[in-house]
């Protein structure tokens, strides 16, 4: 195995191969997720969290995985507490933090802040957000969950639903899931597709996108079920985001349609669009989503780790 990545700014960081690495370390660290045996992989490391957005899952999930492989944190989870109120810039800040630490985790409202936080740093940055570009950790956590319900990635049937222009989450998996998979399905109420670049760039990869605002009419053939959020926060005011919301609601009486097997997947938080009731059923798997971060970050924190001795 070589693992030589240093920074997950977007899934194009990673080879097919990094990928399933990544997935195959992950499952090794079940035992280690739920607190079985406190682990000293990496004992003397520190990882900080620096984030510009709120967060629950992705920054607990991180901070969590450092410390169950008996590495350290600090966090900056809310930057109205730090110095960046005083103006700093995020350069100024990222070679502050990274004097204190080994490896950067930042959530940040500009696209590519990631990748120009990666361009000043010399230690490792993943990038856990940024605006409504990428969020590659989560699709690595996905993918895990998916391959762990199917049994594989290659194949399936797969359709995102909900915000495809603003959710980043959908952004990366787009891109990874169909390095598994010839068509991805796509439904967003209008003025919400999937962004044209990105279909251009699916589709020059002889990917079909099939977009289509018939959910009813696909879910038979479905194996996945990614559904998200509206991302009101992107919103440029609070009517654009009514004119939108509550379009595509996931409840009973629409999956007596669906396969026994299907999966449907949520990044969360949710808002709406999964009725609680959907909960309960078989089909619902945004709650291992939430374990399964857990384990994914283990491992990415583990293997990037390896890769970048210093
Ligand atoms: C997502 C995000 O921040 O993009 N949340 C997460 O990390 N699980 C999804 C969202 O906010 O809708």
């Amino acid at each position: 195995m070589t693992f030589s990545v240093k920074n997950i700014i977007s899934i194009a960081d990673l080879a097919d191969k990094d990928i399933l690495t990544i997935l195959d370390r992950a499952d090794k660290m079940e035992r280690l997720a739920r607190g079985g045996k406190q682990s000293r992989l990496l004992e003397g490391r520190i990882l900080a969290t620096l984030f510009y957005e709120p967060s629950t899952r992705t920054r607990l999930s991180f901070e969590s995985a450092m410390l169950r492989l008996g590495g350290s944190t600090v966090s900056v989870a809310q930057v109205g507490a730090s110095s960046v109120v005083k103006g700093e810039s995020l350069a100024d800040t990222i070679r502050t933090v990274e004097s204190y630490s080994d490896i950067i985790v930042l959530r940040h409202p500009q696209e590519g802040a990631a990748q120009w936080a990666a361009e000043v740093a010399s230690i490792p940055i993943i990038n856990a957000g940024d605006g409504a570009g990428r969020h590659p950790t989560q699709t690595l956590l996905d993918l895990a969950t998916i391959r762990k319900s199917q049994g594989k990635l290659e194949g399936l049937n797969v359709a995102v639903l909900g915000d495809l222009r603003f959710g980043r989450t959908v952004h990366s998996l787009s891109y990874a899931i169909t390095r598994f998979t010839d068509k991805l399905y796509c439904v967003a109420p209008e003025g919400l597709e999937l962004p044209p670049e990105i279909v251009m760039d699916l589709e020059g990869q002889n990917k079909e996108i099939v977009q289509t605002g018939d959910l009813q009419g696909i879910l038979p053939d479905l194996d996945v079920l990614y559904v998200t959020r509206i991302q009101k926060e992107r919103f440029p005011s609070p009517a654009d985001y009514e004119r939108v919301r509550g379009q595509y609601v996931i409840d009973l009486p629409l999956l007596e349609h669906a396969k026994p097997t299907l999966d449907i997947l949520h990044p969360l938080p949710r808002v709406d669009e999964i009725a609680p009731a959907v909960d309960k059923t078989p089909y619902a798997r945004y709650f291992s989503q939430v374990f399964n971060g857990l384990v994914v970050r283990m491992a990415v924190l583990d293997l990037l780790m390896e890769a970048h001795k210093t």
